[in-house]
């Protein structure tokens, strides 16, 4: 076995998902069977972590506040999504931890803000991105709508191609429904693919959720669960 093959090898086996690609090329190439090569694509699809390793999910509150209800139903979505597949990396991204500037075209031009390319490089890293967020004044927050405007900006869209699965808190009857829609509008503007449905409206949260992500709303868990089941399986056919 030639040195350069041997490397390829070694190199994919220590990336997954190259190791995948590389053996959906190799018998692709080889066989060029079109039954063989639907039988390992649909292998890949249905796989629940074993041939697909290590999805990557951001999750992001449009809510800065500690106690945030929001924060709180990233932290319930956490656990149902490693109910629904243990082998997925999930990391919050802390909007108030992060503290991007207001967006400002001036700054962007003089040298991007190192916690603005750390912020773009984590949601373009990323799989999947999970957003819940409450809504102000019939809609987004200006702290979540300014990291989509940061994020939009620079070398790439870092929203561009994502998938993203949106829900929201309120401890009113509301339910973020306009807030919801105004953030499909500016995901829509990215070319993000959000899921549409189902809408997850989450009324009253401040009787329902605690900070370890316990949620007493069996319906509320159940939407959250399809919401991220068909998040994961678009996520999976965008990357086949
Ligand atoms: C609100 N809230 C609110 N609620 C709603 O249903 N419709 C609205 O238009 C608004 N507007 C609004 C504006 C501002 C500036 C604030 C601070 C709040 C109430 C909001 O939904 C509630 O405070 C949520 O609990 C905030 O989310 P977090 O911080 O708990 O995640």
């Amino acid at each position: 076995m030639s040195h350069s093959t041997q490397t390829v090898l070694s190199t994919s086996f220590s990336h997954p998902r190259l190791l995948m690609y590389s053996l959906k090329r190799i018998f692709h190439l080889l066989f060029r069977f079109d039954r063989i090569y639907i039988t390992i694509n649909h292998i890949f699809l249905h796989s629940p972590g074993i041939l697909y390793m290590n999805m990557r999910v951001v999750g992001i509150a449009g809510s800065l506040r500690i106690e945030s209800l929001n924060k709180k139903l990233l932290r319930a979505s956490e656990k149902i999504l490693k109910e629904i597949d243990p082998s997925v990396e999930y990391t919050e991204l802390d909007l108030k931890t992060i503290a991007l500037p207001v967006y400002d075209q001036d700054i962007q031009d003089a040298r991007m803000p190192e916690n603005v390319l750390q912020f773009k490089s984590a949601i373009q890293n990323s799989d999947l991105v999970i957003i819940s967020t409450p809504e102000y004044n019939h809609s987004i927050p200006g702290g979540l709508k300014n990291a989509i405007d940061w994020a939009s900006r620079g070398d790439k869209n870092s929203f561009a191609n994502k998938v993203v699965a949106i829900m929201g808190a309120t401890d009113g009857m509301g339910g973020t429904i306009r807030s919801q829609e105004h953030l499909r509008v500016a995901l829509a503007t990215l070319n993000s693919f959000t899921i549409p449905y189902p809408e997850v409206f989450i009324r009253q949260a401040q009787n329902k959720l605690d900070e370890q992500g316990n949620f007493a709303d069996d319906k509320g868990i159940s939407q959250i669960r399809k919401l991220l089941e068909r998040a994961i399986t678009v996520t999976k056919k965008l990357q086949s």
